[in-house]
């Protein structure tokens, strides 16, 4: 794919890059999105069952063994060329906010520092009476597809619940994550919307916010969205295939992406 030279000039110039992430960054590195139809997570599972606080309350046991059948399927997974690219061109642009919904923890592996998480992440649970964090095993128990009824582990300093540190409906998202986000989007000359469907609130909100007040707002994504409308430029197909070209073709002359690791699977 060719990319407009308005896009390409841009991606040179900015001064502050965002880059805003949602479930189809990870697509390929074989990690389901919510909302595609048949393979979503939201199309085989019910979200009011699973990602509420009150679905916790009442079947602690159902909700934790879907999140830990979840943390062992994200950890068992690479970041992928798409994930790379973004760390990269944190290398290549004076200033780059990354904003992602996703909780799978696959930007940090890929080599992104400070991501923003509106979601929070199945790696940080915590104690759902006290808050205090609770370290769990890199390698959780072996569950079956879609999980198992596990209890959760109890708080070392309250012996309340541990819940998942993901941000469920119904749930604010963590206040100073926000407030970050918010800035960055009202600041930045470039934003770059990658792999989300747009639909849901607050997150949806923020390339709005960047097109307000004059930023460039770019999405990558195999589909039409509720984003199509907002953004400037709209580059059909996925993130692990038009990142990595998008950055070679602003910068020709320069080794555009590394290698990647050895053990890179394409798929968990
Ligand atoms: P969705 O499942 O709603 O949307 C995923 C988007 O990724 C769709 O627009 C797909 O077309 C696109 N997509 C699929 N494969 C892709 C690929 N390889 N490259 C690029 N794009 C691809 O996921 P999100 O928008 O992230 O919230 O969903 C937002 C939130 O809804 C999630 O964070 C989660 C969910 O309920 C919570 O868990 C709180």
């Amino acid at each position: 794919m060719l990319f407009p030279p308005t896009l390409l000039n841009r991606l040179r110039e900015t001064r502050h890059l965002v880059v805003l992430t949602g479930a189809g960054v990870s697509q390929e590195s074989g990690i389901p999105t919510f909302r595609d139809a048949l393979t979503g997570l939201w199309a085989r599972f019910d979200a009011e069952q699973l990602a509420t606080p009150e679905a916790f309350l009442a079947d602690p046991a159902l909700v934790w063994g879907w999140y830990e059948w979840r943390r062992g399927q994200v950890l068992r997974c690479q970041p992928n060329a798409g994930h790379r690219t973004i760390a990269e061109l944190a290398r290549r642009v004076p200033r780059l906010t990354l904003i992602t919904q996703n909780v799978d923890g696959l930007h940090e592996r890929a080599g992104s520092p400070a991501v923003l998480a509106l979601h929070g992440s199945l790696h940080r649970p915590h104690c759902a009476d006290c808050g205090q964090a609770h370290p769990l095993p890199d390698a959780p128990s072996a569950l079956p597809d879609g999980g198992a009824c596990l209890p959760p582990p109890r708080c070392g300093a309250c012996g309340g619940l541990v819940r998942p540190g993901v941000v469920w409906f119904g749930e604010s998202l963590p206040v100073e994550v926000w407030q970050a986000a918010q800035s960055a989007a009202g600041a930045c000359d470039l934003l770059l919307s990658v792999g989300t469907s747009s639909l849901v609130s607050p997150a949806a909100e923020l390339p709005v916010m960047a097109a307000d007040q004059g930023a460039l707002v770019v999405q990558i994504n195999p589909a039409v969205t509720a984003l199509n409308a907002v953004a400037q430029i709209n580059l059909r197909g996925t993130a692990a295939r038009i990142l990595p070209e998008l950055l070679a073709q602003a910068w020709p002359d320069d080794d555009a992406m590394p290698a990647p690791p050895a053990q890179e699977a394409p798929c968990c």
